[in-house]
């Protein structure tokens, strides 16, 4: 006999059975509705990009592109990479359409992403992403756009200020603090991601002494902030944002950064993985050519997001799977065609409706269209069918209404 195939979903991935998917969609309406009040449009792209985007030098960030992408050469000898992040994409969307898009740009999407990670909290090789960019503004006005909007997005979901924390850096400041220890370009480049992975390494001080030859000092807090982010952490506090605070060593993992980067963590420690990335880039669109269009946003993950609405108590208890509002429930095998059409009337006035097709005795059939979340039956059996006279019970209320079919659908309406 030929070895069983595993159930499981390939390692890292998720399979979304009705009840994840309730949530998932839950997640994702919340995204989307607080991404459309600041006024920012959807777009989306194709999963498949071309391995190119991502080795370009301004894009590159070499772990991810070396370790954690899923390439490969498609039937016309073609490189392809499965898109990790969506940041290289819309650069590219912007860029092929700079000369008719009417600046500022604020737009967002909500895509499957691929990395090939160790597979742990938080952590996954799939994950849904709700990225919200802003192009053509390089006034501190867009630094505090973008994070009022990750911000309210936690707000919508019913987070309490305590309940995460944001962390802004300025990689411009970071590149002139480094550039003051008369770092070449390589130790620049190094200490950047050394800082980036800090809070991972054992022995911080040494692997810095390694790449660059001296003491280099992270612990001040309370650094000379850079003018642009305090006056951003300023005006956010204007707004009622007060959990922010100028962090050092947020430097994120991507080359393409230039300005502004910040990330949002939660505080509670059982997430100790960030739950929003994001920052100012301002030449990845020039790797298509033409004049650089400036770039902020921000990535939000689904993985994190899920954990933090689970772990704060977040997820609203009536989340159910979608139900039908109407269950057909036929008496026998013989009148499931004679149902269908049934469904198929009220469908067409807009009513949604399953027929139950099993072989349960009609007491199941009602029991389980109750447990599904159903609001109406309407048992259908030989007499109904001769008298075209047919009665609606309403799960809940137990009320019972009686007519032909076109009573019933009034009823409704
Ligand atoms: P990122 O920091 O790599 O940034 O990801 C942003 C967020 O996506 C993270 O904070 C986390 O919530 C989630 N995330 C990332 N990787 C994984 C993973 N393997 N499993 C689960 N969740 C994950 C970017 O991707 C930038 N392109 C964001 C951006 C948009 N910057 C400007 N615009």
């Amino acid at each position: 006999m030929a070895k069983k195939l595993a159930t499981e979903a390939y390692k890292g991935t998720r399979d979304f059975y009705p009840k994840d998917m309730a949530i998932q969609r839950y997640i994702f309406d919340t995204w989307a509705k607080t991404a459309e009040s600041f006024g920012f449009e959807r777009y989306d792209a194709s999963i498949l990009e071309p391995s190119d985007l991502y080795k370009s030098k301004g894009a590159e960030n070499e772990e991810m592109v070396n370790e954690q992408t899923y390439t490969f050469i498609d039937r016309g000898d073609r490189e392809v990479t499965l898109r990790p992040e969506m940041t290289p994409t819309v650069a590219r969307m912007i860029a092929a359409r700079r000369r008719d898009l009417n600046f500022p740009v604020r737009w967002y999407s909500i895509p499957n992403l691929f990395r090939y990670e160790r597979p742990q909290r938080g952590r996954l090789r799939e994950h849904w992403q709700l990225n919200c960019d802003m192009f053509g503004i390089d006034d501190i006005a867009a630094d505090v756009e973008i994070i009022s909007l990750a911000y309210n997005v936690l707000k919508e979901f019913g987070a309490e200020d305590e309940d995460f924390e944001i962390r802004i850096n300025s990689r411009a400041w970071l590149t002139e603090k480094l550039k003051s220890y008369d770092l070449d370009e390589n130790q620049m480049k190094h200490m950047i991601q050394l800082i980036d992975k800090k809070d991972k390494i054992k022995d911080f001080e040494k692997e810095s002494e390694i790449i660059t030859g001296q003491k280099i000092d992270f612990e001040i807090t309370e650094a000379p902030k850079e003018r642009s982010i305090k006056s951003i952490i300023d005006a956010l506090n204007l707004i009622g944002i007060t959990n922010i605070k100028f962090s050092p060593t947020i430097v994120r993992g991507f080359n393409y950064y230039t300005g502004t980067v910040f990330e949002i963590f939660d505080t509670n420690p059982k997430n100790n993985r960030s739950l929003i990335g994001g920052g100012r880039y301002d030449n990845l669109t020039e790797l298509f050519g033409g004049d650089a269009v400036t770039g902020i946003g921000f990535g939000m993950g689904d993985v994190t997001m899920r954990d933090f609405l689970e772990t704060h108590k977040l997820l609203p208890k009536d989340l159910h799977v979608t139900a039908p509002r109407l269950s057909i429930l036929p008496m026998g095998k013989d009148l499931n065609i004679a149902c269908e059409k049934i469904a198929h009337t009220f469908r067409t006035t807009g009513v949604t409706v399953s027929v139950d097709l099993s072989d349960k005795k009609i007491g199941k059939k009602i029991s389980s269209a109750d447990d599904a979340g159903v609001q109406y039956v309407l048992v259908v059996g030989e007499d109904e069918l001769s008298s075209q006279n047919f009665t609606l019970k309403e799960l809940a209320t137990k009320e019972e209404t009686a007519g032909q079919l076109d009573d019933l659908i009034k009823h409704l309406a």
